[in-house]
């Protein structure tokens, strides 16, 4: 089949009559509550627990929370598109199938390829931090792994290590619990939310005491500039809610519900990051917070060993959720893709008794779980924020092009993004100018990673596209 432009950007066709008559729906169970605890639970992890330090100590000095309140307002705009998307599009596979149906198939790839290296990246930074945390806990009962185990290579905070195996075996611990069929329940959900939210409470309200206003002083050493470029990172705090927008389908009043639990999610979780980042600056000198698990070190500092237990514990629970959210949701992109055949079709194959996609979950384990070996942690964590700021961003002007749309743009939508064109096009933009500001290694990686999409794309890929198969018989 020839590379035609009209091969290349074939578009999914939705058939919102089927999908509105068909008795199968999910149960719309969900209120604005559940929306937000999930909100809670898949945002909250290595960003509060580890990125305050490195951020503080590399980018933005004590004048940490501007960057995670610049992150915050960015965060907003997207996820107000994603709702719009979400009500007018009740599919699954997110941002990738919204794309499909608006700017075809071409540029749908390039979408879920990116979006895969958010869910991969995401779950193995979330895996490194989590590695540290359990040393952490394992260190107070006097157990210390040998340094070649315990980090990647180039981990600034460990000289010696090559392999971190506590983080390569937790991934590999969530796909063998996502073979056997997790049911995530809202209620395990909100007790793990209140757990995470307590410790870092517990902290906020031990650290206080502790505070020498000294410490923020200067309060902005590398300046606004620091603060922009911090806000780049930190972005990767607020990755997860893009899960709260995939359960449309679910919820009792999605008009009402939906931008409530993703505002009020994003403003939770806005003020946790604020209030922590600035008592955590307030008790240590940012210039010693480049390490893996700051929270738990400042608690060390203060001779507060036993809160530094509490709240690594509470850590690891707590980013133990989203690891188990960001593997099952890399999982069920996958297969949206490769049901669109897209990918090898063995990635939709679902087990018989546990309607689980095993190989794909294995196949999406195995590769975390390396990555997360092997790659340090601020590495991988600026892979998630290029490619989730670049699908956000894509969702962003996709929302203008959905209302032009000949059929979706008429369609009757739950929710629309307020100030449009304006909101969609500024959040847009702003996505962008924020890639801008990640760091050369990270663009250079991005790349890598697409031009491997791309080879993927048109040796196997185009070649097995139902959309173009259905569409266009040659
Ligand atoms: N937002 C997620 C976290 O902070 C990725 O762990």
């Amino acid at each position: 089949m020839k590379f035609t432009r009209q091969n290349l950007f074939v578009k999914k066709q939705v058939d919102l009559e089927k999908i509105a008559n068909s008795k199968e729906g999910l149960e719309r169970n969900l209120s604005a509550f559940s929306l937000s605890m999930m909100g809670v639970g898949a945002i909250v992890g290595a960003g509060i627990f580890i990125l305050p330090g490195i951020l503080a100590a590399k980018y933005t000095g004590p004048g940490v929370m501007f960057s995670f309140l610049l992150a915050a307002v960015v965060c907003s705009m997207a996820a107000l598109c994603y709702s719009e998307f979400s009500s007018t599009i009740p599919l699954a596979g997110s941002a990738y199938t919204y794309i499909y149906s608006v700017f075809g198939e071409f540029i749908a790839w390039i979408l879920g390829w990116a979006l895969i290296s958010e869910y991969l990246f995401a779950v193995s930074s979330v895996a490194v931090s989590w590695s540290a945390y359990f040393q952490n806990i394992l260190a107070g009962f006097g157990w210390k792994l040998p340094a070649f185990l315990s980090a990647a290579i180039g981990t600034s905070s460990v000289h010696g290590g090559i392999f971190n195996l506590p983080a390569f075996l937790i991934v590999l611990v969530i796909a063998l619990l996502l073979t056997g069929g997790v049911s995530e329940s809202t209620r395990v959900n909100n007790i793990m939310v209140m757990i995470k939210i307590g410790v870092i409470l517990l902290f906020v309200v031990v650290g206080v005491f502790y505070i020498k206003p000294s410490n923020w002083h200067p309060f902005l050493p590398f300046g606004i500039n620091g603060v922009i470029s911090g806000s780049a990172v930190a972005f990767y705090a607020y990755i997860g809610f893009d899960a709260v927008s995939t359960a449309s389908e679910e919820v009792k009043n999605p008009q009402r519900d939906m931008p409530i639990g993703i505002i009020t999610s994003l403003l939770i979780t806005t003020i946790l990051y604020t209030v922590l980042s600035t008592v955590l600056t307030g008790v240590v000198h940012y210039t010693r917070l480049n390490v893996d698990d700051p929270v738990a070190f400042a608690l060390n500092l203060m001779h507060q060993n036993w809160v530094a237990g509490i709240v690594s514990v509470g850590a690891v629970v707590g980013m133990t959720t989203v690891l188990l959210v960001m593997s099952y949701g890399g999982t069920r992109l996958l297969f949206a893709i490769s049901r669109d055949g897209l990918l090898p079709k063995s990635l939709h194959k679902l087990n018989a008794k546990t309607h689980v996609p095993v190989a794909n979950t294995w196949i999406f384990g195995l590769i975390a779980a390396i990555f997360a070996a092997v790659i340090p942690l601020d590495r991988i964590a600026e892979l998630v924020n290029i490619g989730t700021l670049f699908a956000f961003a894509m969702v962003s002007i996709g929302v203008v092009f959905l209302r032009r749309d000949k059929v979706l743009g008429h369609v009757e939508k739950s929710f629309k993004v307020p100030f449009y064109p304006v909101l969609p096009i500024v959040s847009f933009l702003m996505c962008l100018y924020l890639m801008t500001r990640l760091r050369a290694f990270t663009w250079i990686a991005f790349i890598i990673w697409l031009i491997i999409g791309l080879i993927v794309y048109f040796s196997y890929s185009y070649h097995h596209s139902i959309a173009r198969e259905t569409q266009f018989k040659d």
